[in-house]
Parts: C-alpha cells; sequence; structure tokens
C-alpha cells in the first residue's frame, strides 16, 4: 500500500521505518521540512514527493505525526485539499480538538481516525503502541500497516476521542510526575536534605498509576491533605519554585470533601467525585 508520513521527525520516522519494513510505499514531503527530517527519511527509506498535493493525490492512508501545537493547522491543510482517504490523527492532541479536526474533514468525504502513540520511537528492543479508534474497516486498514512491527496497533472501538483521551490520561501522569519530582528535589536541594528525600523516595511502594484502590483512602483523608498541600504552595513559592502543582493537588482533594472519613467508598464513586458538580 502507499502511504504518507506527515513528517519523520523522531517518532515520526521510526513509524514511517515501520511500516517501510513491513513493504509498504511511505511517501514524505520535505518542502518546508528542516535537514534533519530530510537525514531521517533517507535513513528509513522514505520516498521524497515534490509537494503536499503529490502525496495526498498516492497515499490511501496519510499519518500526521508532529508537534501537537502544529496538529490541527496540519490536519486543516490536508482537508483543505478535498483528501478523500484515511486520515490517521497520531499527536498527543485533546479529545476535543481531535473532534474539531474530524469535524474539518466532514466536508471531503476523508474517514479520519483518532490515534494516539505511547511509548518510545519504536524499535525492537523499545517497542510503543499506536492506538486507534474509529471506523472498524479503517482501523483495520491502518493496524495493518504496522502489523506485527515494534509500533504495536491497538484498536480501541469507534468512538473519536478514546486514543486523544487515552494519551491525554496517560501522558498527563506521566510528565506531571515528572515535573512534580522536579520540584520535590528542588526544595530538598534548597534545605540540604536530598540524601533523605531519595531514601525516603526508596521505602515508597507500588506504582500510583496502577493503584486505583487507594483512591477511596485517598478522598477519605483529603479533607487533611487539602491544608497540607497549600503548606507545600507555600513552601514551594517562598523558594521561587513553581506552586501550581500544589495548589492543584489541593484543589483535587477539595473535590473529596463530602468524602471524609468515609473509607467504604468504592473507586469508581471516588473518581465520579472529581468531577465539576454541575450544579456549581
Ligand atoms: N518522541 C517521542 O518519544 C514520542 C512519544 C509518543 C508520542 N509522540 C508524539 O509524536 C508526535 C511527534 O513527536 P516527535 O518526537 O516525532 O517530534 P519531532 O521529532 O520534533 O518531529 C516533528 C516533525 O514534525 C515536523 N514539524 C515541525 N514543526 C511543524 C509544523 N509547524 N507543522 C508541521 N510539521 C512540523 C518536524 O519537521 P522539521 O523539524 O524538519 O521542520 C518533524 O518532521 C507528537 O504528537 C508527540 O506527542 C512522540
Amino acid at each position: 500500500m502507499t502511504v504518507g508520513l506527515l513528517h519523520p521527525g523522531r517518532m515520526g520516522s521510526a513509524i514511517g521505518a515501520a511500516m517501510a519494513d513491513g513493504g509498504h510505499r511511505v511517501l514524505w514531503c520535505p518542502a518546508g521540512r528542516s535537514a534533519g527530517s530530510a537525514r531521517r527519511a533517507e535513513q528509513v527509506g522514505l520516498t521524497p514527493t515534490a509537494d503536499l498535493a503529490e502525496l495526498l493525490a498516492a497515499s490511501e492512508v496519510v499519518f500526521s505525526i508532529c508537534p501537537p501545537a502544529a496538529a490541527e493547522d496540519l490536519a486543516g491543510e490536508v482537508a483543505d485539499t478535498g483528501f478523500t482517504g484515511v486520515f490517521v490523527e497520531a499527536n498527543a492532541i485533546s479529545p476535543h480538538r481531535m473532534t474539531a479536526i474530524a469535524r474539518r474533514f466532514s466536508a471531503t468525504g476523508a474517514t479520519v481516525l483518532d490515534g494516539s502513540i505511547i511509548g518510545p520511537p519504536p524499535s525492537a528492543a523499545h517497542p510503543a503502541r499506536v492506538y486507534l479508534a474509529g471506523p472498524a474497516d479503517s482501523v483495520e486498514l491502518a493496524s495493518g500497516l504496522l502489523a506485527g512491527s515494534s509500533a504495536e496497533p491497538v484498536s480501541l472501538g469507534e468512538r473519536i476521542g478514546q486514543a486523544s483521551g487515552l494519551k491525554m490520561a496517560y501522558g498527563s501522569f506521566q510528565k506531571t510526575s515528572r515535573a512534580l519530582a522536579a520540584v520535590s528535589h528542588a526544595m530538598a536541594d534548597d534545605y540540604g536534605v536530598t540524601d533523605h528525600l531519595l531514601a525516603e523516595a526508596r521505602r515508597l511502594d507500588g506504582n500510583a498509576l496502577l493503584d486505583r484502590d487507594h483512591f477511596p483512602s485517598a478522598a477519605a483523608r483529603a479533607w487533611r491533605w487539602a491544608p497540607e498541600m497549600l503548606e507545600a504552595a507555600e513552601s514551594a513559592r517562598a523558594l521561587g519554585l513553581p506552586d501550581a502543582l500544589a495548589t492543584g493537588s489541593a484543589e483535587v482533594m477539595s473535590r473529596w470533601a463530602a468524602d471524609r472519613d468515609d473509607f467504604d467508598l468504592d473507586p469508581a464513586t471516588a473518581l465520579r467525585h472529581l468531577h465539576r458538580d454541575p450544579t456549581d
């Protein structure tokens, strides 16, 4: 099959390589791209086209893999040409933006798939998952391009928003936990207690993202934790460090105010209570 790849960055070139290794002809468009993209495209055997129109005319499926901030404009460029194939929007964008992008294609006759990629630029040693949501036959078509490669396709269902929603759910935890750890270390460095922070960190067990059963216990104690987080925010501010993660954490806990000391809540109910009260 002939596939278009917009564009061969670190992730795009690895996904392009996976499809090219599977015997597919993968086109890319050098117009406006840097020497870095050209080098990556050449390394993995992608075929250049004269312009975007040539790439779109020849491609049954097009993958958009670009900086998230550029995703909507890039999708708009493709939609404006009247593309009628399958457009896989694979960037780290919100389900809301994903839906807006799908709407832009409604007049062209193209099929839009909601995609997201979790993992490093895939290789045999370090595989990644390509999550796909949308019409089943098009998901199957796009999945087939990656079948057997280190970019494992995973079908989520028909609902646009599922793949981008998964990416937002996972990525916000993964990236915010790094940011949170950096603020904690900066605070500990400023007080000369980093070795002790590390020792306490080694005593922590478990992976918070795996531990759904802990949410009721967090909700029951949130009335006490929220003020503690405001103390943490004040400590960060006093050191010239960002305080928004601590104030944000206090806000999360304030949503559990009504669950004080209720250790019998089930995890799904505790999570439902995090949503803003629609009557507020
Ligand atoms: N890298 C990862 O580990 C990783 C993991 C999971 C998901 N992803 C997702 O993959 C996507 C791409 O990430 P990446 O790491 O491959 O980024 P990247 O290495 O920065 O590559 C981005 C590609 O998009 C092109 N580009 C830059 N600005 C653009 C613009 N304004 N309009 C259109 N294209 C533009 C770049 O071309 P030039 O630089 O040549 O101009 C390059 O070919 C993102 O949505 C990201 O969230 C990445």
